[in-house]
């Protein structure tokens, strides 16, 4: 079987049929397709950073090498490089405040929401995915969240009942982009990623409707079908070339979990693409927090503890304590009752004690809405010892926390 791997995932003992170069690299007349990668000085070769993309290997062709069958170290074809590569400079990318971001979070989120939507509709009618697109979308989502992250994910908590599958691939991509940000990935590896995501879910495409949105249990069957979902989407995704396999392994694998016991293939942590744990935690805290035909959505602090519960054994703990992070306990735009009867929005994070952030006090303890709410930093004096006493979901009261935060 001929089967693309990243360069990083080249071993001793595989067969390389060819191979795809990164811009700015060419390929030079002694570089040879069909080689045995039977040396460490091969293997270093064609592992060397910013030369290859892609190699397409032979697992037919698979040679078990231990060490002591090593060849002593001879020359290997040289891949020349045009000039050392360079990942291209991120243009200068210029933070503004929450509010100004907002309103372009906004446009940003709409015109995504459009793209999945259109090209979920294009698969179903056999059409392509237009690649274009999609990656534009996804630059612009990097560019917002560069700018500022708060914007963008503070709409992820606005859910739309009825499209959840176009909402859910935006939001988790939004939180995956932010994910990035904070981890200090560079702009392309938070475009792959926000791309993937983007894409994560197109599989479903081939499942249909009324066992995708069946209220009760599925059936082994069923269940079965829906589990085949992250390999429809690696089908789909692989017929079209300008799809990059970075973000084809993370459509694959989002859940996939570390202990081995994802699916579809039950891979574990150590043959995980190495992004693929960032996705499925996004994907499990959007889909925790949205309501669907079958369930309500269970409130964000509910939500954080289920997922809290599984880091070490499906998550990496470090990248759970990001997300509560990037979320807080009680992330920005949260609607949330004090202990003086008052409701008031989450303004601002406050990192160093995630329980006492920034609010927005919008009504008084009789409920009724203030005409000039103030800002409080609970946990400080000024607070006079409010305290956040429960979280509410601003969808059931109908209220629009992003109003306030934008007044
Ligand atoms: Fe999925």
């Amino acid at each position: 079987m001929i089967k693309r791997i990243l360069p990083e995932e080249l071993t001793l003992g595989m067969y390389i049929e060819s191979a795809v170069f990164e811009k700015g690299t060419k390929r030079t007349a002694d570089f040879v397709d069909n080689v045995l990668v039977d040396s460490i000085k091969k293997l270093k070769k064609y592992q060397e950073k910013g030369v290859l993309r892609y190699l397409f290997i032979n697992t037919d062709k698979f040679v078990e090498i231990k060490e002591e069958d090593l060849k002593p170290e001879e020359e290997v074809p040289v891949v020349e490089k045009v000039e050392e590569y360079k990942p291209p400079e991120p243009e200068e990318v210029v933070p503004v405040p929450f509010k100004e971001e907002l309103a372009v979070a906004v446009e940003v989120k709409n015109e995504a929401h459009n793209a999945v939507k259109s090209f979920m509709e294009d698969l179903k009618l056999g059409k392509e995915i237009d690649t274009e697109v999609v990656k534009n979308q996804a630059t612009d989502m990097v560019d917002s969240v560069l700018r500022n992250d708060n914007a963008l994910t503070s709409l992820t908590r606005l859910k739309s009942f009825d499209e959840y599958t176009f909402t859910h691939c935006v939001n988790v991509s939004i939180l995956v982009t932010t994910f990035a940000k904070r981890l200090g990935f560079n702009r392309q590896r938070l475009e792959r990623l926000a791309t993937g995501a983007l894409l994560h879910d197109v599989g479903k495409v081939k499942i249909p409707d009324e066992i995708l949105n069946k209220p009760g249990r599925f059936t082994p069957e069923e269940r079965k079908i829906v589990q085949d979902h992250p390999t429809f989407g690696r089908e789909i995704l692989e017929k079209n070339p300008l799809i990059e396999e970075d973000s084809i392994r993370l459509a694959h694998e989002h859940h996939e979990r570390l202990d081995g016991k994802g699916y579809p293939q039950g891979l574990l942590e150590k043959e995980l693409y190495m992004d693929s744990n960032i996705i499925s935690i996004c994907d499990v805290y959007d889909a925790l927090t949205s309501k669907r035909v079958y369930k309500p959505g269970f409130p964000l602090p509910k939500a954080l503890q289920i997922i809290m519960e599984k880091a070490g054994t499906e998550f990496k703990r470090n990248l759970v304590e990001k997300l509560i992070k990037i979320v807080g306990v009680y992330p920005v735009g949260s609607l949330v009752e004090m202990n003086s009867g008052e409701f008031a929005v989450v303004s601002e994070l406050n990192e160093e004690d995630l329980l006492n952030p920034w609010v927005i006090i919008i009504t008084d303890w009789r409920k009724k809405f203030v005409p000039e709410p103030e800002t409080v930093c609970l946990g400080t004096i000024s607070a006079g010892g409010k305290e956040i006493a429960q979280y509410h979901d601003p969808n059931i009261l109908g209220i629009d926390p992003n109003k306030f935060l934008t007044e």
